[in-house]
């Protein structure tokens, strides 16, 4: 169980490191956009900064806080809808690590960490293994969020990235 001091110092982390991302236009769009059972993509990334600052907080990892919530919340910034029957997207799984780092590179300046973290996320779907800490920190925690989005549906369990987003409108 995690203590509301904790949550909420972590929840503070997000908004001061990401504050330029969450209000950006690309985010908008993300809002509008499901990923996971009603989740959207914002909520998922806002989730997955969540669980990956509790797990660098929980092990104790000396790691760069700031790359881990801007990676984090840009690691699925594909920013097209992976639920359409367009063909182009049948490769989603394999693809958009990739288009979501074009898409940031594009739109908000990035250390070299956060851009390994959004092009290595998928990993081991795409073989190239995460260069930092940092990156096997997010993207292990994206595998523990997509699990756990899914079953939080089923069992109506509120999750921390509906909390914060909600907190911001
Ligand atoms: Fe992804
Ligand atoms: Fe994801």
């Amino acid at each position: 169980m995690i203590n509301h001091s904790l949550a909420h110092d972590i929840e503070q982390i997000i908004i001061t490191h990401g504050f330029d991302i969450l209000h950006s236009p690309g985010m908008d769009y993300e809002k509008n956009q499901r990923q996971h059972s009603d989740i959207s993509c914002f909520e998922h990334s806002l989730n997955v900064a969540y669980v990956s600052v509790w797990l660098t907080a929980k092990l104790r990892l000396k790691t760069d806080t700031r790359s881990i919530v801007r990676g984090a919340l840009l690691h699925d910034y594909f920013l097209y809808d992976w639920h359409d029957s367009d063909d182009r997207h049948n490769w989603h799984g394999f693809v958009h690590a990739e288009i979501a780092l074009q898409n940031a590179v594009r739109d908000f300046p990035l250390s070299d960490i956060e851009k390994d973290i959004i092009q290595r996320h998928m990993f081991p779907l795409n073989i190239t293994p995460p260069k930092y800490t940092e990156s096997f920190i997010v993207c292990f925690a994206d595998k523990i969020c997509a699990g756990m989005e899914v079953v939080s549906a089923l069992f109506l369990i509120s999750m921390p990235g509906i909390r914060i987003g909600r907190a911001m409108q």
